[in-house]
């Protein structure tokens, strides 16, 4: 869509066209004539979004802080799911998986070797020695935030612990690697390459996505791939980085008894860390965590 360089522009800044968006829908334009695939102007975020999903991500990173403190051997994932859908209602937001697609929780909780997508539940009790993903999305006034981290319960094996560790660096690894203006693709070759390096797999079947003013919007985010490949990724996209990285081989399957729990076909661990993030004009901030 063409605007007119003295209209104000469709970002909702109040500036005039030409003051504002113009020379990046230009420089856009250009990349994509060049055959670079460019986001579409839906997957920028106005001010106003991002602030609405800042404000989203308040509650979520305040829960996630919660249940870091809360979470102990000897509790069940209900728990922790009843600790979840309180906190986020009692600050008026609503937890995004809740009868998501049929999902039944408000949170994912997904142990050892459940890669994503464990549905909490008041038979499952936590254990010492166990690694558990707890996954947040929440929405408020219409917009969506979304984090996860991993927590160790009781005494931990060094094997357990080191895959935590270097899937929080896969994560650091991901982060470091969007760049205005740069390539999507870099992204899954920095976290590839640093999973790898370490012995583990980057799970293929899931990854990070746009999010904002829904759960999942585009772009697709693998977490393996090649530098210089995929979208350009342009100051106001707002997307998720949440590498599933396992100790054997990223082969999966989904427990047919509830269509939704991925578990390693190998039986060995998996772990995983998200964050939203924001690309700003210099780098990135991070929005939930
Ligand atoms: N929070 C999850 C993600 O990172 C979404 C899970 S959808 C559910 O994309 F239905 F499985 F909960
Ligand atoms: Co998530
Ligand atoms: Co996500």
């Amino acid at each position: 869509m063409m605007m007119n360089r003295n209209e104000p522009c469709w970002c909702g800044s109040g500036l005039k066209y030409k003051k504002c968006h113009l020379s990046f829908d230009e420089r856009l334009i250009t990349l994509r004539d060049k055959g670079y695939i460019v986001p579409t102007r839906d997957l920028i975020k106005t001010k106003e979004q991002i602030q609405g999903i800042r404000e989203s991500a308040k509650i979520n990173n305040g829960l996630l802080d919660l249940i870091s403190v809360s979470i102990k051997e000897g509790m069940t994932t209900q728990e922790i799911d009843d600790i979840a859908y309180n906190y986020t209602v009692s600050n008026g937001g609503i937890p995004a998986t809740l009868n998501y697609d049929g999902f039944p929780k408000s949170i994912c909780t997904s142990i050892n070797n459940v890669v994503c997508h464990g549905i909490p539940s008041k038979d499952v009790i936590l254990k010492s020695g166990d690694i558990i993903n707890v996954d947040a999305t929440t929405i408020l006034n219409g917009y969506y935030s979304d984090a996860s981290r991993m927590f160790m319960i009781g005494d931990v094996t060094d094997e357990a612990k080191k895959l935590v560790e270097v899937t929080k660096e896969c994560l650091e690894k991901g982060l470091q690697a969007v760049k205005p203006w740069g390539f999507l693709g870099d992204v899954g070759a920095a976290i590839q390459e640093y999973a790898e390096g370490n012995g583990y797999s980057v799970v293929r079947d899931f990854g990070g996505h746009g999010v904002g003013l829904d759960i999942h919007e585009e772009p697709y985010v693998a977490h393996y791939g090649k530098r210089g490949t995929d979208m350009i990724l342009v100051p106001g996209m707002v997307f998720t980085i949440e590498p599933m990285i396992n100790a054997g081989s990223y082969e999966l399957f989904i427990d047919p008894s509830d269509g939704w729990t991925a578990l390693t076909k190998d039986g060995s661990l998996s772990a995983q860390w998200e964050h939203t993030i924001l690309v700003t004009d210099d780098g990135i901030e991070i929005i939930a965590k």
